[in-house]
């Protein structure tokens, strides 16, 4: 392991980045509890939309359905975007599936990548990253966005070593973090754009390109418990249709996914 710590250099993203308005306001930090509780309270002080957030690590890392992330220092990406969308214009879930869309782009220019429902990014069968999007009471949005770069695989928590993996462990060579930050807010401002200027029809589309999940029988294991059945894409408001066993369509608006026998 170097002795000197691969750190993520604002000014070199300051220096590449080509977006117009996303990251133009960078507040980058060495170690927080959270990004999104970061990037929370400069919403709450009027920070404009496009202000990023970016940590090191995070001692108190939240991902989706009160998890944790787990997130040690200079090895991953631990970003928050505010997005300030007009009101009642932007359900949050579905800015979540945007931000999944532009990761799985990002990912893409390198490592072979899917989506699992709702925005889960796999490479293989490991998840390499999350989204956590949040609601604040003046409709401003957080996109939290967790992306597995360096991590090895030994040092993943015992209990996630067979699920989670990192743009490393799929590849063998260590990812340039400035680099990949770009890239990844590039495609966030690109997608947000494209679905505040279509609608969500083509991210929806790009989703369930990027899902192999369509035709394909699904188990939920939501907080109402457990559904089966067949993926027929994505509702206007995020919400994956299914068609159960019964023939009557179903909508999931949370909880875990699995394809039923793997999805070959
Ligand atoms: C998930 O459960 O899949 C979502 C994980 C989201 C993690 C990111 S890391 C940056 C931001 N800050 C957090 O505390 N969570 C999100």
């Amino acid at each position: 392991m170097s002795l000197v710590a691969d750190r993520i250099l604002p000014d070199e993203i300051e220096r590449r980045l080509t977006t117009e308005w996303l990251g133009r306001t960078l507040h980058y930090y060495d170690e927080v509890g959270s990004t999104n509780d970061v990037a929370r309270e400069l919403a709450r002080a009027g920070a404009v939309e496009g202000t990023v957030v970016i940590a090191e690590g995070q001692t108190r890392g939240r991902g989706r359905l009160g998890r944790s992330w787990a997130s040690p220092k200079y090895r991953n990406l631990y970003l928050s975007a505010l997005l300030r969308p007009p009101a009642s214009d932007a359900p949050v879930a579905r800015l979540g599936l945007v931000a999944g869309v532009a990761v799985c782009d990002a990912i893409r220019e390198s490592h072979p990548a899917t989506i699992k429902w709702p925005n889960d990014v796999l490479i293989g069968t490991r998840k390499v990253s999350g989204v956590l999007a949040e609601i604040e009471p003046d409709g401003a949005i957080i996109l939290g966005i967790g992306v597995n770069l360096n991590t090895a695989a030994a040092d993943f928590p015992p209990d996630l070593r067979d699920k989670a993996g990192s743009l490393l462990v799929a590849g063998g060579v260590p990812v340039d973090r400035t680099l990949f930050t770009v890239r990844l807010l590039i495609h966030l401002e690109a997608r947000y754009v494209q679905e505040r200027r279509l609608g969500f029809a083509p991210i929806a589309e790009a989703w369930c390109e990027m899902s192999a999940m369509i035709g394909k029988t699904i188990r939920v294991d939501a907080p109402g418990g457990q559904v089966q059945g067949v993926v027929l894409g994505l509702a206007d408001d995020g919400a994956l249709r299914l068609r159960l066993p019964s023939g009557v369509e179903h909508r999931v608006v949370s909880g875990d996914v699995s394809v039923v026998g793997g999805y070959d």
